[in-house]
């Protein structure tokens, strides 16, 4: 069991790996978190519950302890995990513990996304039951830890057991008060075509709060949050992190309190959610994923990539090589026939591509982005023969076939508004703000998603299809459900991502064979709830190559390459009008599920000659670049350099991917130092035959010299 508890059975010592976190019930009832970090030895803690009770100071003594489920109204003045309005008008909330069991595995959510084990050995359960006796409000708190990593899973069963009903009006998957000062703080900021740039600052003394209100995630934050030490770097030092599984608006927050220490917490937005619980109703929060690691972020990142590689992805696809696709969306845009899809497709099967993706365009009179969005019936004009007679020209072709979605929108000009005018969110009687010319469907109503889940199960049975790239190209507006009841309105937005998990289990589980990958205007929507449902996520509309280097190294602090859609495209780059050579382009894509994104029949014959040999390289390497440890080298961040590697489990096979985005005169040959190879072993350096030692490779480095803007290698070495 990775779970001990104390003999007086008050303390609990969830451990695994390198990492401990630790809990203890105090004199009067209190669940308080003694340590989360670096591992300790079961029962070692026992001298330390007294020590927090020290700060006498015109704060009460409440605002001090390390609360691990933190409430209002008795004196702790942060923003609560589980925050109630009773019925009498007060939110005052004082949950002491009432009883614990613990359980071996990991229950799953009821209708939420979490990870998962395959066998109970993988992980211990500690349950502990806290209840509000006033109001007759109980909290399941639930923790899971994995024995081999040491990650903590941790959600909250609220419940209530009184008589009259309660409003949530917070819930925070978890609240930890750490015992470090003076950390930095990390988190995801980005925008459309920028996602996820890596943003670290000092914590200090203020609050930060980093958020969505979108009823997505969004392409503005991740539910990523993270702290370390001054001195962490990517190698070394002690990091903290948290995120959520979870699609939908949520809230991180480091604050640190007056003593000086930090509290991490995560979960659901309150801005734009409370939720009514009438007597004897329930409510699971998302779950919160914990990582702590003193391997730096490499380290932590590297505990999140296993853990959702093989325990929180699903399905066939989950151990699978991915196809090489090809994706005509930057190709034809709408303006496209079957004709001239064929002619894409033929130069595809001839550089060896495996996937032919049809975008958006293929459905109602759809000929531009204002229209037909509902209507999920083949447009003739564009393909004559249906997609089942594109699908079986393709398979004759030996390609397979993917088809795009965007099952949660509806455009007013289509058949679906016309018919169901009030299936869409919005206030009644107030005007309804159109984006990208299209509403969203409320997904909140189990009518919508019945009939998303029929029109989307009816086209998937009509043809043989492969792949699907299941969009979503706005955020919410008017976030209100005509079907819910005024007391109600307000958990329109949970709701909808409640419908929305529905939908996606009962889609993805009918056609087990297909290969999803979602999609939100690029990555608005990347975070581990998708990919429960769904194994990999188009990164980022923003194909070109130097950005999609930022855009990949910050979406690996949390999410594996083989959740990253990387595809080439054409120049100048549709977004940045930048112009970089073929292999560069390709040499980025190689390093996540790699595809192309243009029209091959306008390449010159040397791109053609170079997307081939892309092609021939992706297949020898994808999968170590899908199943590796994949290290952080260089920042884009930092310079003009960057360095990624992948380093294969039994440490034989190394792919080293380096980048230069702008040159400068007379500058030296760089060393880069690889890292995570066997010290035992040489290696052959597959280049130029040369061998290495890995304490060389590691300790002094390979000498890599890349000349020009936009240049790019990629090294493979074996251990001989
Ligand atoms: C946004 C996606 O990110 C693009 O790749 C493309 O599928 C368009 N939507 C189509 O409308």
């Amino acid at each position: 069991m990775s779970i001990a508890v104390s003999a007086d059975q008050k303390t609990f010592y969830l451990s695994g790996g390198n990492t401990s976190y630790v809990l203890h019930i105090d004199d009067d009832g209190r669940l308080v978190n003694l340590h989360w970090g670096s591992r300790v030895a079961d029962g070692s803690l026992s001298y330390c519950p007294s020590d927090y009770y020290g700060g006498a100071s015109f704060d009460k003594e409440i605002s001090r302890i390390p609360l691990d489920i933190p409430c209002c109204g008795t004196g702790w003045y942060g923003t609560p995990a589980v925050g109630v309005r009773n019925a009498h008008g007060d939110d005052v909330t004082d949950l002491r513990v009432v009883s614990f069991r613990l359980e071996s595995g990991k229950p799953p959510l009821p209708g939420l996304p979490a990870v998962y084990t395959e066998s109970p050995a993988e992980a211990d359960t500690l349950i502990v039951e806290l209840c509000d006796d006033w109001t007759g409000l109980r909290v399941d708190a639930l923790y899971s830890v994995y024995h081999h990593s040491g990650v903590i899973a941790r959600s909250l069963n609220i419940r209530n057991t009184g008589i009259q009903a309660l409003s949530l009006t917070s819930v925070l998957s978890a609240s930890v008060l750490l015992w470090e000062s003076g950390p930095d703080l990390i988190h995801l900021k980005g925008a459309w075509a920028r996602e996820r740039a890596v943003i670290r600052t000092a914590a200090g003394e203020a609050e930060h709060r980093i958020s969505s209100a979108r009823g997505a995630s969004g392409h503005e934050e991740n539910p990523f949050i993270a702290v370390c030490a001054r001195n962490t770097d990517e190698f070394s030092g002690r990091v903290w992190a948290m995120n959520l599984v979870y699609s939908g608006s949520f809230q991180a927050m480091c604050r640190t309190d007056n003593g000086g220490r930090p509290r991490l917490s995560i979960g659901l937005n309150p801005e734009v959610f409370s939720w009514k619980l009438g007597p004897g109703e329930s409510f699971h929060s998302p779950e919160a994923v914990l990582v702590y690691s003193d391997h730096g972020l490499n380290g932590m990142s590297q505990e999140f990539h296993a853990l959702y590689r093989t325990r929180l992805v699903r399905g066939t696809w989950r151990d699978r090589s991915r196809p090489v696709l090809i994706n005509n969306w930057e190709g034809t845009y709408f303006s496209f026939t079957e004709e001239r899809l064929l002619a894409i497709a033929e130069k595809a099967k001839q550089i060896g591509i495996e996937l032919f993706v049809l975008d958006d365009g293929w459905f109602g009179v759809r000929n531009s982005d204002n229209c037909s969005l509902g209507d999920w019936t083949v447009n003739r004009n564009k393909l004559p023969s249906g997609l089942n007679g594109l699908s079986d020209k393709l398979h004759a072709m030996g390609l397979e076939f993917g088809l795009w979605f965007e099952p949660e929108m509806v455009s007013p000009d289509s058949i679906l508004y016309r018919t169901h005018p009030d299936w869409c969110l919005h206030v009644p009687g107030r005007h309804r703000t159109e984006a990208r010319n299209q509403l969203i469907l409320d997904l909140s109503r189990p009518d919508v998603q019945d009939y998303i889940i029929s029109a989307v199960s009816a086209v998937l049975s009509s043809a043989r299809i492969d792949y699907v790239k299941w969009d979503m190209n706005r955020n919410m507006t008017e976030a209100f459900s005509e079907a819910l009841p005024a007391d109600r309105r307000s958990e329109t937005q949970h709701r909808y991502i409640l419908g929305l998990y529905r939908v996606l289990e009962t889609v993805t589980s009918s056609f087990p064979d297909i290969l999803f990958e979602s999609c939100s205007g690029g990555g608005g929507r990347f975070d581990p709830g998708m990919l429960y449902y769904m194994p990999q996520t188009w990164t980022s509309d923003d194909t070109d190559a130097v950005e999609r280097l930022k855009i990949q190294y910050g979406t690996s602090f949390v999410y594996p390459v083989s959740a990253m859609g990387a595809h080439v495209s054409a120049v100048p780059n549709h977004q940045t009008g930048r112009i970089t050579p073929m292999r560069t382009r390709g040499e980025v894509a190689l390093a996540g599920n790699f595809g192309f994104e243009l029209d091959l029949s306008e390449l010159s014959a040397e791109d053609l000659s170079e997307a081939a040999d892309l092609v021939r390289r992706v297949k020898e390497i994808r999968d170590l670049t899908r199943t590796g440890t994949f290290w952080r080298l260089l920042s884009p961040f930092d310079g003009t350099y960057t360095a990624w590697s992948s380093v294969s489990d039994d440490q034989k096979s190394v792919l080293l991917f380096a980048y230069r985005s702008l040159s400068s005169p007379n500058s030296s040959p760089l060393r880069i130092r690889l890292a995570g190879l066997n010290p035992a072993l040489s290696y052959r350096n597959e280049e130029d035959g040369t061998i290495c030692h890995g304490t060389a490779l590691m300790n002094a480095g390979l000498t890599v010299r890349l000349n020009g803007d936009f240049s790019s290698r990629v090294y493979r070495f074996s251990a001989v």
